[in-house]
């Protein structure tokens, strides 16, 4: 599987702590930075790791920064972008079954590096299910790209 990863200042740790993880896996991995300790601005990182999935280039795709929010929620503001921000297995279980999530978020300055490596695992790991109640699910949240605020 072709991930794509990147992280802002707050979780670089944790990015080649992931990545150790997904080449146990077997992944193919595009690490699109940061690479030190310099700020950066997550959003920036969220529109580099996004478009590898929305291109094509990457199936998935994992984003990191200190909590994991912000740049879930910037993550989430790309169109084709399901974003599940996960501080556990059994979320992160859930937003592939359930919600298709094509992007995973965690925190540098949440999560230690086991139990990120489970999370991943797990999110690797886990299919979605497929069910109609939760295509016509992800239909509506695609709707809602579209959303203008009724005048
Ligand atoms: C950067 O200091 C920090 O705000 C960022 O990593 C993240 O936690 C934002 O949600």
């Amino acid at each position: 599987m072709k991930i794509a990863i990147g992280s802002d200042h707050g979780a670089v740790e944790l990015k080649d702590a992931v990545k150790k993880v997904l080449a146990e896996l077997g992944a193919e991995v595009n690490d699109v930075g940061t690479f030190d300790a310099a700020a950066v601005d997550y959003p920036d990182i969220a529109e580099k790791v996004c478009a590898e999935v929305t291109s094509g280039a990457a199936e998935r795709g994992i984003v990191l920064c200190g909590t994991g929010i912000g740049i879930s929620i910037a993550a989430n503001k790309i169109h084709g972008i399901r974003c599940a921000l996960c501080n556990d297995v059994f979320s992160a279980k859930m937003s592939r079954e359930h919600n298709n999530a094509n992007v995973l978020a965690m925190g540098g300055r949440v999560l230690g590096f086991g139990p990120a490596g489970e999370i991943v695992k797990a999110w690797i790991a886990t299919d979605f299910s497929g069910d109609e109640r939760h295509n016509r699910r992800i239909g509506k949240i695609s709707a809602l790209e579209k959303y203008q605020q009724p005048k």
